[in-house]
């Protein structure tokens, strides 16, 4: 079955081609990261406009790269939840115009669990793994069980992990997007410089949650309380000290919710994936056995969506046109969808 998925829920305007839930045909993204630059941050209208506009253009682009034509699509599948709504909307109808005027089925892609999913697309893993998902908009550990089941051992309780990146860059005039300019700099930076706060959320329900707003504010506002004045003042410094104490705190929930599960088998996703500390983290763990996909299927790609759409058409069947989206999901905890 060749699927065609399309994801719009934030800032990327993507369609991808990918036969049997698997194989990638084709995998285009449009980045609007120079659009929203100057607002050092993702500007929700202005990402729902261009979506607007550039979903058409990508979807051919991705049916050229994949050397097919429209009547080769057997099904359609969207990201409907969750996300930003605007930018939702314009995928979604897209999708369902297109399954109309194709005469194929669609399908609504949860793209959480399509972020889970992606690391099937390259170096298949086995199941059950421990998925972790670290981007500018979600922070999650969850066990996942099969393409369509998931549970979800811990969240962060505030920001997101890539937000808490962004929001530091921004306020320190780092530069945009934040992570990545964070990460730059940290390489040349001493991790002791500043001794931020990290939360730790031992009780109960919150085993393996994490919380980056009291660490955000640290560095925000606080940044002279937690100069360790031994060492110079720099940004290097910082972006290391932040970097460390943000990485830290998943990669100690990860090993724990491994420990507790006897999972060590680990696939990371989002954006933050692509952070050098992060990667060394984790591959160095000699707990933890891990696979990252690589940074295109990690950032947000229609290719998951597609891939994880396949799962949904053939085992729970095609959508109707008066599917919405949700830009939040409830029952978040636990067990997810
Ligand atoms: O998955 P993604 O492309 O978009 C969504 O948020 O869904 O993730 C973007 C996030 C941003 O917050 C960005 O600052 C962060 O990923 N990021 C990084 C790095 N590259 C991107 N954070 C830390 N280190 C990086 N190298
Ligand atoms: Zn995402």
């Amino acid at each position: 079955m060749t699927v065609l998925g399309i994801e719009s829920s934030c800032d990327e305007c993507a369609v991808a081609v990918v036969r049997d839930g698997v194989d990638i045909l084709s995998n285009t993204v449009a980045s609007q990261v120079n659009a929203h630059a100057p607002f050092d941050g993702v500007v929700p209208e202005l990402a729902s406009r261009m979506h607007t506009e550039l979903v058409l253009p990508v979807y051919r682009e991705s049916l050229a790269e994949a050397g097919i034509s429209s009547s080769q699509v057997d099904a359609v599948a969207v990201t409907n939840r969750p996300g930003l709504a605007g930018s939702l909307v314009v995928g979604l109808s897209f999708a369902k115009g297109l399954s109309m005027s194709l005469g194929v089925p669609f399908a609504g892609v949860d793209h959480i669990l399509s972020h889970l999913y992606a690391v099937q697309l390259e170096t298949p893993v086995e199941y059950p793994y421990l998925g972790v998902v670290v981007s500018g908009g979600h922070t999650l550990i969850a066990v996942v069980r099969a393409p369509l089941e998931a549970e979800i051992l811990g969240t962060t309780i505030d920001d997101a992990c890539g937000e808490a990146f962004d929001k530091v860059a921004k306020f320190h005039g780092l530069g945009y997007p934040g992570g990545v300019a964070i990460d730059g700099l940290a390489r040349k930076g001493d991790p002791r410089a500043f001794r931020f706060p990290a939360a730790r959320l031992h009780k109960g329900d919150h085993r393996y949650d994490v919380s980056y707003s009291g660490l955000k504010t640290a560095v925000v506002n606080q940044l002279d309380r937690f100069w360790n004045r031994e060492y110079q003042k720099s940004p290097e410094n910082l972006a290391a000290s932040f970097e460390q104490a943000a990485i830290d705190m998943i990669v100690d929930r990860l090993v724990l919710a491994s420990r507790d599960t006897g999972i060590r088998l680990v696939a990371v996703g989002g954006g933050v994936a692509a952070n050098t500390y992060l990667r060394q983290a984790l591959f160095d763990h000699d707990e933890l056995e891990v696979s990252v996909p690589s940074r295109e299927l990690c950032t947000d790609n229609a290719a998951m969506v597609a891939g994880l759409g396949y799962h949904v058409l053939t085992t729970q069947g095609p959508a109707d046109l008066g599917l919405d989206v949700l830009p939040r999901v409830s029952g978040f905890r636990r067990s997810y969808p």
